[in-house]
């Protein structure tokens, strides 16, 4: 088998199963990893389409005195309660709609409904735990035991939301935006401060024909919104289009960089580049005069459509190479912005030391890679580059499929503490042994410390957060 065992279906959950480790894990290393993804790809007979429409599996490593328990179970959205029930799709996911006919396509023209199938991140809200996607529609669970605890509406102020809002712990906030469809289409930004739960709008734009956009960067001062020209037509979605079907790439129009000011919310200046297409900020901050914004680009929106069940479960699928690139965007002045390459590709799902460097300065940035460029096969590899250096140091395994590299810092008060002291956790896929394991390696040195064998594979997910035991919740990533 190989990498298409990631996109199999999990038939049983699993509670607090006790793992055997290999290695020797750090003693200061207690807490949980949760993670998010689909688990299931089907609907009665009929396929899903599209890796964003599986049903949110969610997955527990519980990690304490160099022990490990795991422990998987489904979201119970109205979604998948509906699908299990009915064996059709009651709600639009982003690739595969409910079954057309009159009635459906009717529905469709007078709502927007969107699922609550949270498939993609974990979030905590006021004191809670949520799995998020796309639509505002979160889902509130309980990180002990992951049964499903009720609906957490968020922002009210926009028809689909962001799953990569950004914590400021030195401001004790969280920021993110939404974008509106309907009347009036545009972004809108918002700040929910420590302790609340409702968003206050610091400011927005107003746009003809919104982009697709999937996260966003934030500087001490400022937050720029990366518009690609993969813009939605509202009409072809209220009229009855998928979600993905409704955009369009417009390489006219080129990538926008909207720079807001944090505090007034007012539009401080727009860079226009060539047309990129990017999911994932990697870090940005403010240096001599300019912001600097990483992130990984793609040369087009061609890998939203690669990401298609079809295309992952053949057994070369054509994959797209994400480069990490770096944009400079002068401040105060029109300066045409430059950009330039730190690493080549192939990366994805890009981490950093999120709690101390995101808006500041940074070294270090993790990811998913590939042997090849472009990508052979789905991701086979974990990469470290020194942005500073354009160096890279890499972990692979052969029958391997590593999942996205969570950094977790080794001391609680680490403002004395090298970028890379502590782990990186990776949920890896063993194809060959049927089976995956948590991988934990030394951050510095890249290598092997330990892992921990689960007894089954679990399927490719997308984001998950570290949750220190006794501390406040910290974003690992953008
Ligand atoms: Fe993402």
């Amino acid at each position: 088998m190989d990498h298409r065992l990631g996109f199999e279906p999990v038939r049983e959950e699993c509670t607090r199963k006790r793992l055997p480790v290999e290695g020797d894990l750090p003693d200061w290393l207690a807490g949980t990893l949760l993670r998010n993804g689909p688990g299931r790809f089907r609907v009665g007979n009929r396929p899903l389409n599209h890796w964003f429409d599986g049903f949110a599996l969610l997955r527990r490593f519980g990690i304490r005195d160099g022990a490990v328990v795991y422990s998987n179970r489904f979201l119970r959205s109205e979604a998948y309660e509906h699908a299990r029930e009915h064996g059709a799709l009651g709600f639009r996911e982003f690739a595969t709609d409910p079954e057309t006919g009159p009635l459906g396509r009717l529905k469709r023209l007078v709502s927007i409904a969107f699922t609550d199938n949270a498939c993609v991140d974990i979030e905590v809200r006021g004191e809670g735990f949520v799995a998020t996607t796309e639509s505002p529609r979160a889902v509130s669970f309980d990180p002990e035991t992951l049964a499903t605890r009720g609906h957490h509406e968020r922002e009210r102020l926009g028809t689909t939301t962001t799953v990569h809002p950004h914590y400021d712990a030195r401001r004790g906030e969280t920021i993110g935006y939404t974008t509106r469809l309907g009347r009036k289409p545009g972004y809108t930004l918002y700040r929910i401060p420590d302790g609340g739960t409702e968003p206050d709008v610091i400011g927005g734009v107003t746009i003809d024909e919104p982009a697709y956009l999937h996260s966003f960067a934030l500087t001490e001062n400022h937050i720029v919104l990366t518009e690609g020209p993969f813009v939605v037509s509202p009409l072809d979605l209220l009229g009855g289009a998928s979600v993905a079907e409704s955009f369009a790439w417009k390489p006219e129009r080129g990538t926008r960089f909207i720079v807001f000011d944090r505090e007034s919310g007012d539009v401080a200046a727009t860079h226009r580049a060539k047309p990129f297409f990017v999911f994932h900020h990697v870090n940005a901050f403010e240096r001599n005069g300019e912001i600097v914004l990483d992130l990984v680009a793609f040369p087009d929106a061609s890998v939203v459509g690669a990401l298609s069940l079809d295309n992952l479960r053949s057994p070369s699928p054509s994959l797209p190479t994400g480069a990490l690139r770096r944009y400079h965007l002068p401040k105060g002045s029109t300066r045409a912005v430059e950009r330039e390459t730190l690493y080549a590709g192939h990366v994805e799902l890009p981490t950093i030391d999120y709690a101390r460097r995101n808006t500041r300065p940074y070294r270090y940035v993790y990811g998913v890679s590939n042997r090849k460029r472009p990508p052979a096969e789905f991701q086979n590899r974990l990469v470290k580059i020194d942005v500073e250096s354009h160096t890279t140091e890499t972990w692979e395994e052969p029958n391997t499929y590593p999942g996205e590299p969570v950094f977790v810092p080794a001391l609680d008060d680490a403002a004395t503490a090298g970028e890379d002291e502590g782990v990186i956790l990776s949920v890896v896929l063993d194809a060959a042994a049927e089976r995956s394991f948590l991988l934990v390696l030394d951050a510095a040195s890249f290598t092997e410390r330990a892992r921990a064998v689960v007894p089954h594979p679990i399927p490719f997910g997308f984001h998950g957060q570290f949750y220190r035991a006794g501390e406040r919740p910290t974003r690992s990533m953008a």
